[in-house]
């Protein structure tokens, strides 16, 4: 019976039964547990060349070197900065309303080129990261010399991996002071030093328009030029375009593998702007 089963109840036989079975039988069971491992790898093998196949031909091979080439960069980089961001987390498993998302972090190509569009002066800007997850993207902004940087995560689980891959990437990092808050980003205020936020489609719905109103709040009370970076599934309505506070506004463009557009608005003006208007006009 113990050995048939794939769920969760393998492990609860197998913890009660652990102090009692000999050794042999101890690795019989990680044995099999490898088995089952190698099985879903080896069906993953199987499948690969079919799915690459479509993938050429729905998006032509250079796409799909390139998307190859990014899924090896990826492992690179999580390698070079000792972290493990890559695992999805499903919205179910968090328990959250529907209108927060799960984990799915940002590529590191795409970090990459948000942060060629953006210019971050040396120990003055504050990168706000809503709904960090495990990580990656506050990681990543700690790799630049923001004079700190936070995270705001609602998970408890997820915040306390993201404070591990900080701790382990920590000497890799420009940024000194990094804070990982776990909270309802609807609720959180945002500190009146940050001028850098990052908004990777992490909620919608009430949950985005209460942290909206957060955002204006922290500018009314404290004018400072502040960049927000939004990013939303291409073809969603851009809430953010509906603010007259917000002005200029920039698209970088999507690659097709992520499906996700990415705006940069500029806020909050003052008699020193240092940050130049991207477009004249209000975006309505
Ligand atoms: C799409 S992931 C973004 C990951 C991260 N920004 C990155 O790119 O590395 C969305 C994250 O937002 C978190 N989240 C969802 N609703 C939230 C809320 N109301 N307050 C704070 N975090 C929330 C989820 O737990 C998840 O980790």
């Amino acid at each position: 019976m113990v050995w048939r089963t794939k769920t969760g109840s393998f492990d609860a036989v197998r913890r009660m039964a652990i102090g009692s079975i000999p050794l042999c039988q101890e690795r019989c069971f990680a044995a099999s547990k490898e088995k089952n491992r190698l099985m879903n790898t080896a069906q993953k093998i199987i499948a690969a060349p079919r799915k690459s196949i479509c993938r050429i031909s729905d998006h032509g091979l250079w796409d799909t070197t390139k998307w190859a080439w990014s899924h090896v960069a990826a492992r690179y980089r999580e390698w070079s900065l000792n972290i493990e961001t890559e695992s999805w987390v499903d919205v179910d498993k968090l328990g959250y309303d529907p209108e927060c998302h799960g984990y799915k972090p940002i590529t590191f190509a795409r970090f990459d080129s948000v942060m060629k569009e953006i210019e971050v002066k040396p120990g003055e800007d504050v990168f706000l990261d809503y709904g960090c997850g495990k990580g990656r993207a506050l990681v990543l902004a700690s790799v630049h010399p923001f004079r700190r940087a936070i995270g705001v995560e609602l998970s408890t689980e997820l915040c306390d991996v993201a404070r591990e891959n900080i701790g382990r990437a920590v000497r890799r990092l420009r940024c000194p002071a990094i804070e990982v808050v776990n909270a309802d980003a609807s609720r959180y205020e945002v500190p009146a030093d940050v001028t850098m936020i990052f908004l990777w489609n992490s909620f919608v719905g009430q949950t985005l328009a209460m942290v909206v109103e957060q955002i204006r709040k922290s500018i009314e009370k404290n004018n400072r030029p502040l960049t927000l970076i939004y990013a939303l599934p291409q073809g969603e309505k851009d809430v953010m375009a509906e603010c007259d506070w917000l002005y200029g506004r920039r698209q970088i463009p999507a690659s097709f593998w992520t499906g996700i557009d990415v705006f940069v608005y500029q806020a909050g003006k003052t008699e020193r702007t240092v940050y130049q208007p991207l477009q004249s006009e209000p975006v309505r």
